[in-house]
């Protein structure tokens, strides 16, 4: 049984909490969180687990095999810095970290550690994405032309994610919390990519996070890839990562629904690939084991670090 701990409580750290649970091989041994009474709510629902409000306490007194970082992207480099240092495998929530330098620092880290380093890019795993990559690499759109990714929100943060930090400029903003997960797949899915041109919009308050980007990146070949984001608009939420080519298009809409079509013809659905549904936990499992898995590691991390704080900064 590998014993997994988790650090941060979260709307994301629970959503995982089910996952490590489910698995014939995870056991949750302790968790973690600076509100004590999430902390203690949740170690009573899983059966009277430890629970801390200090994850160097716990990591100084659990055993643990993995542990899951799911703070605030403020605090990853330095919680996932003390995992490290214990020599425990881990997983961490997307981005890496808050800026390139403590990116580097937790690669270098998990590297010299010699541990299973993991990050959350959930769309590696879902069907959606992988049949949208499968179609890519199946020359579906053949010659590439552009890559677009279109991020609208009528209200950010989401009604689902309200919290202090997801709106705040120095680290939350829908460029890191929803567009790091495609610049990690266009990095994956297209190779390189450099930031050419960012103009960002801000509201009035100093603190809070952008209302708008349009920014220029490009593929190691030249061809553009177009960023467009805003919020605080009319209408329904719409995230679109699409590719034109000189054969057709193709989309992937709101996350997991595809659509596409030849040149000539009409745009519609196309049927995901449901064999290619894939579990993150399954492959932590493998990855911990030795055996060969699917793992976005803390290289990848950090670089869509490196083009996610161009964008940011503008
Ligand atoms: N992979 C994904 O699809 C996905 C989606 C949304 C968010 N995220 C990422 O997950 C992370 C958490 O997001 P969230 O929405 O759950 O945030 P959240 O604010 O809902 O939860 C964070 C939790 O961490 C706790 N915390 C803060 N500092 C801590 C510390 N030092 N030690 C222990 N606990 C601490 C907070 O009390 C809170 O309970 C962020 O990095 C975010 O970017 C990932």
């Amino acid at each position: 049984m590998i014993k997994v701990g988790i650090i941060g409580l979260g709307a994301i750290g629970q959503r995982l909490i089910k996952g490590f649970q489910g698995h014939a091989e995870t056991e949750i041994a302790a968790v973690c969180d600076t509100m004590e009474e999430r902390a203690n709510e949740m170690a009573a629902e899983l059966g009277g687990i430890p629970a801390f409000t200090n994850h160097k306490e716990m990591l100084e007194t659990a055993k643990l095999d993995l542990v899951y970082v799911a703070v605030p992207p403020k605090f990853h480099h330095a919680v996932a810095s003390d995992v490290i240092q214990k020599g425990i495998h881990i997983l961490c929530e997307k981005p890496l970290a808050n800026s390139v330098e403590e990116a580097e620092s937790l690669l270098k880290q998990a590297q010299d550690a010699g541990i299973v380093h993991a990050m959350n890019f959930p769309l590696n795993y879902s069907a959606g994405s992988r049949s949208f990559a499968k179609l890519i690499t199946e020359n579906y759109v053949g010659k590439l032309r552009r890559v677009q990714l279109k991020m609208h929100f009528p209200e950010w943060p989401r009604p689902w994610q309200q919290n202090a930090w997801v709106a705040s400029k120095d680290q939350g903003g829908y460029v890191l919390e929803v567009g790091v997960h495609f610049i990690q797949q266009v990095q994956k899915i297209f190779g390189r990519v450099t930031v050419k041109n960012v103009q960002l919009q801000f509201p009035e308050d100093p603190q809070a996070s952008e209302i708008g980007i349009l920014a220029m990146l490009e593929l190691a070949d030249g061809t553009p890839v177009w960023i467009d984001g805003m919020s605080q608009i009319a209408g329904k939420e719409e995230i679109a990562f699409t590719a034109y080519g000189s054969e057709g298009t193709l989309s992937l809409l709101n996350w997991g629904q595809l659509q596409g079509g030849k040149l000539g013809e009409e745009i519609l659905p196309l049927q995901a690939d449901d064999f290619l549904t894939d579990s993150l936990i399954d492959h932590l499992v493998k990855a911990v084991k030795g055996d060969e898995a699917i793992i976005i590691d803390f290289a990848a991390g950090y670089d869509a670090q490196v083009v996610l704080e161009r964008l940011r900064k503008g």
